[in-house]
């Protein structure tokens, strides 16, 4: 039995690949590297200590999945990291965010009826709920008025796994709605690493701390928040990988179903206390200056992850400072 990741190469995707072959699934990887290198596949092998089987490949590709589960006749689950995630890019390149995305949805979920599997995890995000109905987000706010491509095309998959799921309910699938993943595996040797300038907060922190950019800019102190600073619910990435485990242990333990999980820590924190917490964990100076808000962002975004734990047993465990300590480690070495 095994399982085929999208985008296994990508920061959460190894992530999550490391923890799947630390209990002993076996795995099997599509990556074209758009946004990640193939060093890191050494990485996950060197950590995990076990071998993956890897294609290099796009995922949006009809031949290329046919020819990986006509190889792999022991597929039985899939979890879709691939797909592009920048906000900013997708206001300016719309086509290709609702191509990769969408139509890579759409043409994998084709090829698994095909070859009739069934059981699909799929990387949601916060962003769904647009401009929060209430504070804790429960999964049954309400979605919708998101405001980028970005956003939209996760909005769009989680509406088509549904259609999916109502017209044959033998599909197995989780949609996992992840909130703000930050650090690193504590080896330091896999990580996040965005290319060019970073439009994240815990990647620009982390070069700033490394003098490879000047300064911070907050995006607007005025937002009726503890300090005006925005508010988010980061999540330390090994907690997220981990929940992936624990969906997919719900999905092999149920005959059917389609669910939806918030993954994140419950606690929202400050930009500002984020700069602060990380001055703490790493001593590190991070000097900032207050910018105009950024267009598009909310004030307040965390989540409410009882759903998650309650129903599959899942809780993120890992600190501020370890989140802090590990983003500094990755990038120091
Ligand atoms: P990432 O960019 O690090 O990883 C995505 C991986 O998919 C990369 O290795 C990239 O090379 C690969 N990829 C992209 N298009 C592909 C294609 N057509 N064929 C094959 N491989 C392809 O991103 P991540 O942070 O690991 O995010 C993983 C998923 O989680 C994405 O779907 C993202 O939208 C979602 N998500 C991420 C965040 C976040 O803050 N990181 C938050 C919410 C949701
Ligand atoms: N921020 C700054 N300066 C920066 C970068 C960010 O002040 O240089 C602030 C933002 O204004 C916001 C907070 O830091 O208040 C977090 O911003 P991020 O860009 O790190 O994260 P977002 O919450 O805006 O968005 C992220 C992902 C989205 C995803 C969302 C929810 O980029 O793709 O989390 O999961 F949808």
């Amino acid at each position: 039995m095994s399982i085929l990741v999208t985008g296994g190469a990508g920061y959460i995707g190894s992530h999550t690949v490391v923890e799947l072959l630390n209990i002993g699934e076996e795995i099997i990887i599509i990556d074209n590297f758009s946004n990640s290198k193939p060093s890191t596949l050494e990485s996950i092998k060197e950590i995990a200590k076990k071998e993956i089987r890897f294609y290099e490949g796009d995922y949006t590709n009809k031949e290329t999945l046919e020819k990986i589960f006509e190889e792999n006749k022991d597929i039985t689950a899939v979890i879709n990291f691939a797909g592009y995630k920048s906000v900013g890019e997708s206001v300016q390149k719309p086509l290709e965010y609702y191509t990769n995305n969408i139509s890579g949805a759409l043409i994998l979920l084709k090829t698994m009826q095909k070859y009739n599997i069934k059981k699909f995890i799929f990387s949601s995000s916060a962003t769904v709920y647009g401009e929060p109905e209430r504070i804790p987000l429960t999964e049954e706010c309400k979605t919708g008025g998101t405001t980028n491509p970005y956003g939209t095309t996760k909005l769009y998959i989680e509406q088509i796994l549904k259609d999916l799921y109502k017209s044959d309910n033998s599909w197995d699938i989780a949609i996992l709605r992840y909130f703000n993943p930050v650090g690193a595996h504590e080896s330091g040797k896999i990580g996040e690493e965005p290319q060019g300038i970073p439009n994240n907060l815990m990647p620009y922190i982390v070069r700033v701390a490394g003098g490879q950019l000047e300064q911070l800019s907050i995006f607007g102190n005025d937002y009726n928040t503890k300090d005006g600073t925005g508010v988010r619910d980061y999540i330390h990435v090994v907690d997220l990988a981990k929940g992936h485990l624990k969906a997919l242990e719900k999905l092999n333990k149920e005959k059917s179903g389609l669910y939806i999980y918030n993954l994140g820590t419950g606690t929202g924190y400050s930009v500002l206390e984020m700069v602060k917490a990380f001055e703490k964990a790493t001593g590190q100076k991070v000097p900032y200056k207050i910018a105009p808000r950024r267009e598009g962002d909310i004030a307040t975004c965390y989540s409410n992850p009882e759903k998650a734990q309650r129903e599959l047993n899942w809780k993120a465990e890992k600190t501020l400072e370890e989140m802090c300590k590990d983003s500094w480690n990755y990038w120091k070495f």
